[in-house]
């Protein structure tokens, strides 16, 4: 008998614990990426904060992914990803890649988009891109750690990174408080 991912994955049960550190979590400012990824099992993507450096030798991203995901099976499958650093333009985009439409198409039809040699597609306007080829994943509790050993970079020097902070998008508009 066969079963898809999804059904693989217990429903979240939050208790005090998980809901504490969900609590803890909100205050924590993060980058909003778009994981994208095309291949052979099609294109797929989706909005992410669960997104850091590894090392730089070799270059290595990893990004979180929930295994309830129907798009699980397409990244593995696919073996790459691509990290696109959104700017606080993108907060439309951002809702799009995280649920608000479904149709992938309508997804990517919310942005401009690059075709990069390995196949995969960077967001055109993005403050950083990095291209990656899945090296590993690893299950950690609800989610896939992807480990992705960066391909190319495309960077940006203007526009402000859109964070997620307080369970809001917020712009970096700050600017340097200290150097
Ligand atoms: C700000 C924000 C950050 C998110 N970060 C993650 C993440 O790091 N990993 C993840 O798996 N889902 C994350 N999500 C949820 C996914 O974007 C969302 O569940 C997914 O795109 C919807 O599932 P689907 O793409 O399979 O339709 C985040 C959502 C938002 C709004």
């Amino acid at each position: 008998m066969t079963t898809t991912l999804k059904q693989q994955v217990a429903l979240p049960d939050l208790g005090a614990v998980q809901l504490e550190f969900r609590a803890a979590m909100a205050r924590v400012g993060a980058s909003v990426n778009v994981i994208s990824s095309a291949g052979e099992a099609g294109r797929g993507g989706f909005t992410a904060t669960a997104m850091c450096s590894v090392t730089d030798s070799p270059p290595t991203l990893l990004v979180c992914m929930n295994r309830r995901s129907s798009q699980c099976d397409l990244f593995l499958r696919n073996g790459v990803f691509c990290v696109n650093v959104l700017s606080h333009d993108h907060v439309d985009l951002a809702e799009y890649f995280a649920g608000k439409v479904t149709d992938m198409n309508e997804r990517y039809a919310s942005g401009m988009w690059e075709c990069l040699p390995s196949g995969n597609h960077a967001l055109a306007d993005a403050i950083a891109s990095f291209d990656c080829k899945i090296t590993a994943h690893h299950v950690v509790g609800t989610h896939y750690v992807l480990f992705g050993e960066v391909q190319s970079i495309r960077c940006s020097t203007v526009g402000h990174p859109l964070l997620y902070l307080d369970r809001a998008f917020v712009g970096a508009t700050a600017g340097i408080v200290s150097n």
